[in-house]
């Protein structure tokens, strides 16, 4: 299985930032489980958590490692047309309630594992919040990290209300051009917290974000928690902003028929990265019983123009491999609909096609697809391949 290790400088710089605040790790336990009740819907919302200098050292510990990774896999999907695509040139990034700049440093780990050739020659990053002390920490993070990682990385800070404030300060935003990546990760569900049209204004601010904010071949990334309602929440966003027109979906999804996941209560569509994660979060995962053995979330791959139609056998993993007896299934989406796919156990499979090892988000080729009822099954001579998974690793130390 291919697993993500989370860089050894990345997790130093962190710990160095949040080492000023001071630790004490059974206290620092306890944060994490309020902020992971606060985030996963227990008890009332607080939507000012951030004021709170305790639960701000718990997310910089915690949530921000568990948080950069995210990203890869839709930066992976974006450039896998065309890699060199920044090859030399600048990169803008605007990053949507950055916190403490997870998703930036995601980005910028990303770029240190492109092969030099295709590295952008500089990147140029806003983030953008309401709290000043996360932009404090994301300016220093992601500075130093830059610098870390051979990059030349520039960071603006702009404190900002997404809501009240967005009408006057996203052209200020883009003063000095507009940007080709517009990122927001796990700030959806805050903004649409406690609304009773949350999908609405969730989708409100997503057109707002590429009408003012986005260059014309730029794209939009958006990464939500990987709970059912987050997630399910983010499906009925991509149908609006779908159905409006304005823009194109061209990660996860291989349509853009309504999704299918919406027409059953049980179901969600999110990706599932193997980690490694650092010491300091696997310390915290032991005493707070919280499992973070891969990363869970539900992500959306946005642009203006869409995306060329994917080839007939192409299919999106959206469950786990499910082992029954004697036949492995899996639910694959493609062509506006879900459909199961099961391979029998007996019998050798082909070579290259490794049903078991399947995951979440998976994208696969598949051949020889039979009908069988209601499902499909893999014939004897069929085979079912991911297709370029992301790149996994940073560059090695020589790389860089
Ligand atoms: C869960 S954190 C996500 C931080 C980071 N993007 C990540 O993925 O780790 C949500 C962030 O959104 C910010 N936020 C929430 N509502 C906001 C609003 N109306 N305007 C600006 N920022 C907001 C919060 O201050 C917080 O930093």
């Amino acid at each position: 299985m291919d697993v993500y290790h989370f860089p050894a400088d990345l997790a130093q710089i962190i710990d160095d930032a949040a080492g000023e605040i001071g630790e004490d790790p059974a206290r620092l336990a306890e944060r994490v489980l309020a902020l992971s009740d606060l985030f996963v819907g227990r008890g009332d919302w607080q939507g000012d958590y951030g004021r709170s200098p305790a639960l701000r050292e718990a997310y910089l510990r915690y949530y921000l490692p568990v948080n950069v990774p995210k990203v890869r896999t839709p930066l992976a999907a974006w450039l896998a047309p065309d890699p060199g695509r920044f090859a030399g040139r600048t990169l803008r990034a605007i990053d949507l309630g950055s916190g403490p700049g997870s998703a930036l440093l995601g980005l910028c780990d990303f770029v240190r594992g492109l092969p030099p050739p295709q590295r952008p020659q500089k990147l140029e990053l806003v983030a953008l919040d309401q709290s000043y002390e996360n932009l404090k920490h994301a300016q220093a993070l992601v500075g130093c990290f830059g610098a870390r990682a051979g990059l030349a990385v520039e960071v603006q800070p702009l404190r900002l209300d997404l809501v009240a404030d967005r009408a006057e300060l996203f052209p200020l935003a883009a003063a000095h051009g507009r940007f080709d990546l517009v990122l927001a990760a796990n700030v959806l569900c805050e903004i649409a917290r406690g609304s009773a049209a949350h999908v609405e204004r969730a989708a409100a601010l997503v057109s707002a974000a590429a009408e003012e904010l986005l260059a014309a071949r730029g794209a939009l990334v958006i990464v939500e928690p990987g709970l059912r309602e987050t997630a399910r929440d983010l499906h009925r966003v991509r149908d609006r902003l779908l159905r409006a027109g304005v823009l194109h979906v061209l990660a996860p999804c291989l349509h853009e028929a309504p999704c299918p996941a919406l027409g059953a209560d049980r179901d969600w569509c999110i990706a599932d990265l193997a980690w490694e994660p650092p010491p300091a979060v696997r310390a915290i995962a032991r005493r707070t019983g919280l499992r973070k053995d891969s990363l869970k979330f539900s992500y959306l791959l946005l642009a203006r123009d869409p995306s060329r139609a994917p080839a007939p056998t192409r299919w999106r993993v959206v469950s786990d491999v499910l082992e029954l007896k004697g036949e492995r299934r899996v639910y694959l989406c493609a062509d506006g609909r879900w459909i199961v796919l099961g391979q029998l156990k007996r019998g050798r499979p082909p070579a290259g096609s490794d049903f078991a090892r399947l995951r979440r988000g998976d994208l696969v080729e598949v051949h020889g697809m039979e009908a069988r009822g209601s499902i499909f099954r893999l014939a004897a001579h069929g085979a079912i391949r991911p297709i370029a998974p992301p790149p996994l690793a940073p560059a090695a130390d020589g790389d860089r």
